[in-house]
């Protein structure tokens, strides 16, 4: 197998790649609307009840789903618990090439893929190839990752005496994905648990089920055996009747703190017959900070911020929320930002170009809305963009200044193109409001004295510190993701510990002096 290196995104500067994109998308357009069932080992229940729109013309309807119950939770599960054994005696290498013909699947259709997600979730085309890009890292780094697992570990040895330390699979592995990496990372979820031997049941995010389709056949079509692996499209319900059942030995979570700390909580009981602690792989929401003390470089600082407040309508978790800058320089840095706020070219999310597109729904749009308001009521609005087209679910990319340190707006994660700038003494006072704040996803620094940036990594609590660049855009197996306090479990998603999480370490210690032999 040869070394894992990250799938190259498309160069989309190139109008011949731009051209099949949109060739892509007309193929995607001419297509009725996707019909995702429930899908349980070789059964498909189809259904309607769930309908997938695009944010950016909520009357075109992208995917309808069934809507999975008890019944299928139930059901999925029994499939789980029948597949988990075979799936768990299937030689590791046996089950890294499967995952690696479903990367090939997948990079077959990388333009089919990506229209849906432009489609479905609106991620602009070059964030809907990274997502694409990153599903295929995901299969490829978990499979040479699970080969190792399947070594064991070394341990120390002494005369007469042979240790072994060897991983299995945990058993049934219960997936609840969010619709914001709407490929990546349920598939990136997926597979760390069918690399480890373990049978999954995915429970996508209920506004992408049409994306979860596509992964779910790359998967099933490389030959993931119908038992090992169920597809469960459903609401915020058929996640819950998972994580209490306790057929389910692993979840596999990302989404929301609320639901994360209720899935943290649930997951502690011990229900009858249940002979196992659940293990609860969260990975929550945060307010991510960036840190810009008095010598950086405005020029560089203007344009990473934009990218990572705005990029995806600020709708990934990695995404800048709030800007602690040094006061010698907070007025011509909010100037200057604001500047760039106002142009920000809003737009539907196929147009190539665009840097904000809608967000994902009413609630979004709606919660963006409320944030700003709150913010101009307690503070002011430095900047807003000057045109927002109407139609589909558009927020006003702001900026926000000038507020009170117990607002809401620096409190909560908006998830949306909401940024608020923030004076600050010294970079130590900047630290401290850092510090202060219960999550720890991203973070971010601009100084140019190597002094600054050992200082505020040693004090950082963050699981992702960017210095002097943009804070989101992690890459498998360069930047390993995901974060501590209560942005989740400390996990990281596409670094070298995250398959130890889906595997239970059993170590076997023989007495080696035997007395006389065996006849
Ligand atoms: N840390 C990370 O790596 C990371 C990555 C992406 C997104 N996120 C976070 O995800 C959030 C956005 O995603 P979202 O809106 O889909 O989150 P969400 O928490 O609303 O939903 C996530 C999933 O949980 C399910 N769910 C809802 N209620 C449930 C319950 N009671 N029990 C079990 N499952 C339940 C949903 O149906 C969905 O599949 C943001 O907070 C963002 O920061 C974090």
């Amino acid at each position: 197998m040869k070394p894992f290196a990250n799938e190259p995104v498309l160069e989309l500067r190139r109008a011949p790649v731009r051209g099949r994109l949109e060739e892509a998308l007309r193929e995607h357009d001419a297509k009725p609307p996707l019909n995702v069932p429930v899908w349980i080992g070789e059964d498909r229940r189809e259904g309607g009840e769930l309908v997938s729109t695009d944010p950016g013309n909520p009357e075109r309807v992208v995917a309808t789903a069934a809507k999975a119950t008890e019944a299928d939770v139930d059901a999925a599960l029994a499939a789980a618990q029948r597949g988990s054994k075979a799936w768990a005696a299937t030689p590791a290498r046996e089950r890294a090439e499967i995952l690696l013909r479903a990367a090939q699947w997948l990079r077959e259709r990388r333009l089919e893929a990506a229209a849906l997600a432009v489609r479905e979730c609106a991620k602009p085309w070059p964030e809907a190839d990274a997502d694409v890009c990153e599903a295929i890292d995901f299969l490829e780094y978990y499979a040479r990752g699970a080969l190792d697992i399947a070594q064991g570990a070394p341990l120390l040895q002494v005369p007469g005496e042979k240790n072994t330390l060897e991983y299995s699979a945990r058993g049934v592995v219960a997936v609840i994905s969010p619709w914001n990496f709407p490929i990546a990372i349920p598939l990136g979820m997926v597979s760390a648990g069918l690399a480890t031997g373990n049978a999954v049941v995915l429970k996508p995010a209920e506004q992408s089920p049409g994306c979860a389709l596509l992964l779910f056949r790359a998967l099933r079509e490389a030959g993931v055996p119908p038992d090992a692996v169920s597809l469960l499209p459903g609401e915020g319900d058929a996640g819950a009747a998972l994580v209490r059942d306790p057929r389910v030995h692993t979840i596999a979570f990302t989404g929301s703190g609320a639901v994360g700390l209720e899935i943290v909580r649930e997951a502690a009981q011990v229900r009858e017959g249940q002979k196992h602690l659940k293990r609860v792989i969260a990975e929550m929401g945060g307010k991510n900070c960036v840190i810009v003390d008095s010598d950086a470089d405005l020029d560089e600082v203007v344009p990473a911020l934009v990218t990572s407040a705005f990029l995806y309508a600020g709708q990934k978790c990695s995404a800048a929320a709030r800007v602690l800058v040094h006061e010698a320089i907070h007025d011509g840095l909010l100037e200057r930002l604001a500047g760039a706020v106002e142009v920000l070219d809003v737009g539907q999310a196929e147009r190539l170009g665009i840097d904000v597109p809608p967000v994902i729904e009413r609630e979004a749009q709606e919660r963006v809305a409320r944030f700003t308001a709150e913010a101009e009521r307690t503070g002011r609005v430095a900047a807003r963009a000057a045109e927002v087209p109407d139609g589909g679910w558009f927020a006003t990319p702001a900026v926000v200044a000038d507020l009170p340190p117990e607002s809401a707006v620096l409190a909560e994660e908006v998830f949306g193109p909401l940024l608020a700038v923030e004076r600050v003494r010294d970079v130590e006072e900047a630290c401290d409001r850092v510090d202060a704040s219960p999550y720890a996803l991203t973070g971010g620094l601009f100084a140019r004295n190597p002094d600054t940036v050992d200082y505020v990594v040693d004090r950082t609590p963050v699981g992702n510190l960017y210095v002097n660049r943009s804070i989101t855009g992690a890459m498998v197996g360069r930047q390993p993701f995901g974060g501590n306090r209560l942005s989740g479990t400390g996990t990281k998603a596409g670094g070298p510990g995250y398959l130890l999480q889906f595997v239970e370490p059993r170590v076997v210690t023989e007495n080696t002096m035997r007395h006389g032999l065996v006849v």
